[in-house]
């Protein structure tokens, strides 16, 4: 008598599904949760894509990976989310290499840091977490389409809650008049499962599907910057306190990874899209992060920016801190992209159109 394959054993994504064949790529793996999840892929037979910001550290991380797994189909790229050229770079790499695209990963992330910003001036937790993965994605689209059924896996967080001061501040989104470490991390966090929401809608009937992920409380080198604000809020002091009393009671990075590991493999999920996953199954996002206006408005108002910063690149001098704003400003009669593959072949001509501007949700 056949026997069913379980998907999940004991909390854990059961090795016994393959990806043999397939193309995974994922952003941030030189370390903690994309690292744990690129030895994964690669024991389940898949090409692995490891993007890491240092080529050095990607190579160390690389050996560990084919260490671990016994597979050499893994590849190290450079990948600095903060930079869209180093962004675009790396998608026409990939458009141009590689046959398939079969589920992408977008796992990278900068946890409370500082005020600081991206290359082209946006607020750097903004800029990062989301943006950047929001450019990449649209990037890599066409591949993904090529190679479905596919898969695009976000990493949010808990923190993404209402509760825990998560909310899009959209009259001020890079944070310039209010920054604080917890704020902007949490800003951050609610636009990924937004993103993956309004992402399924545009790729319905594609076969590409869309996933965002809470992996949980997971020990990796993401702390790093929590309890060094510069003026720490009381919502900043919770968490440095919290994570400083709890740290050592939680996940491993292998354990922590199972979510989006799920997400990316389960065959159970291949007809499922644009839903939120925690603890290896189904999980309950916020109201905000189930809101539709939110999630087209942020879409369109992410569509406007980087099509702003890609018009500024042809125009020297205009690559300020201020441009996203002043991009927003900026009056024009063509309306924003209707399909995100735009973003690609036409970034020049695509157009500013001025979001509403109510206040904070
Ligand atoms: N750990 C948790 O408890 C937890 C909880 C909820 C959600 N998450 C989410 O899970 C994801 C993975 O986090 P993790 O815990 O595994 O963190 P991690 O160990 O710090 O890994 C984060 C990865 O992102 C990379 N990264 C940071 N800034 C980047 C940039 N500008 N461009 C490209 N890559 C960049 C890091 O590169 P470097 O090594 O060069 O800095 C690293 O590879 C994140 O999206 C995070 O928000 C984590």
């Amino acid at each position: 008598m056949a026997m069913k394959i379980k998907t999940v054993v004991g909390g854990m994504v059961n090795e016994d599904i393959k990806m043999e064949n397939k193309t995974v790529l994922i952003t941030g793996a030189n370390t903690g949760m994309g690292l744990a999840t690129a030895i994964d892929m690669a024991r389940r037979g898949a090409k692995v894509l490891m993007t890491s910001r240092s080529m050095e550290k990607g190579n160390e991380a690389k050996e560990t990976v084919v260490k671990e797994s016994g597979s050499e189909s893994v590849v190290v790229k450079q990948l600095d989310l903060s930079s869209m050229e180093s962004i675009r770079a790396l998608a026409q790499d990939i458009n141009s290499t590689e046959s398939r695209l079969d589920v992408l990963i977008n796992n990278a992330g900068v946890m409370m840091c500082n005020q600081s910003k991206t290359k082209e001036g946006f607020e750097m937790q903004f800029g990062v977490n989301h943006l950047g993965h929001f450019l990449l994605t649209n990037l890599l689209l066409d591949l993904l389409k090529k190679s479905a059924p596919s898969r695009v896996v976000t990493l949010s967080s808990g923190m993404h809650q209402k509760f825990l001061g998560a909310a899009i501040h959209w009259d001020d989104i890079n944070l310039e008049k209010s920054y604080t470490p917890s704020k902007a991390y949490a800003q951050s966090k609610l636009m990924n499962v937004l993103f993956s929401r309004q992402l399924s809608k545009r790729l319905e009937g594609t076969g590409v599907t869309t996933y965002s992920v809470d992996p949980g409380a997971v020990k990796t080198d993401l702390q790093r910057h929590v309890g060094k604000a510069e003026n720490p809020t009381f919502m900043d002091r919770m968490f440095s306190g919290v994570t400083w009393l709890t740290r050592r009671f939680w996940r491993t990075p292998e354990v922590g990874a199972q979510t989006q590991i799920y997400c990316a493999v389960a065959p159970e999920l291949e007809k499922e899209t644009g839903r939120f996953y925690k603890d290896v199954k189904l999980g309950n996002e916020s109201n905000d992060a189930k809101n539709d206006d939110f999630a087209k408005r942020l879409w369109d108002l992410s569509e406007e920016y980087v099509a702003s910063k890609k018009n500024s690149e042809s125009e020297p001098g205009k690559t300020g801190a201020g441009d996203a704003q002043q991009a927003e400003s900026k009056e024009t009669s063509e309306k924003p992209k209707e399909d995100a593959q735009e973003i690609t072949e036409e970034p020049e001509k695509s157009a500013v159109e001025t979001p509403s501007k109510d206040s904070d949700s």
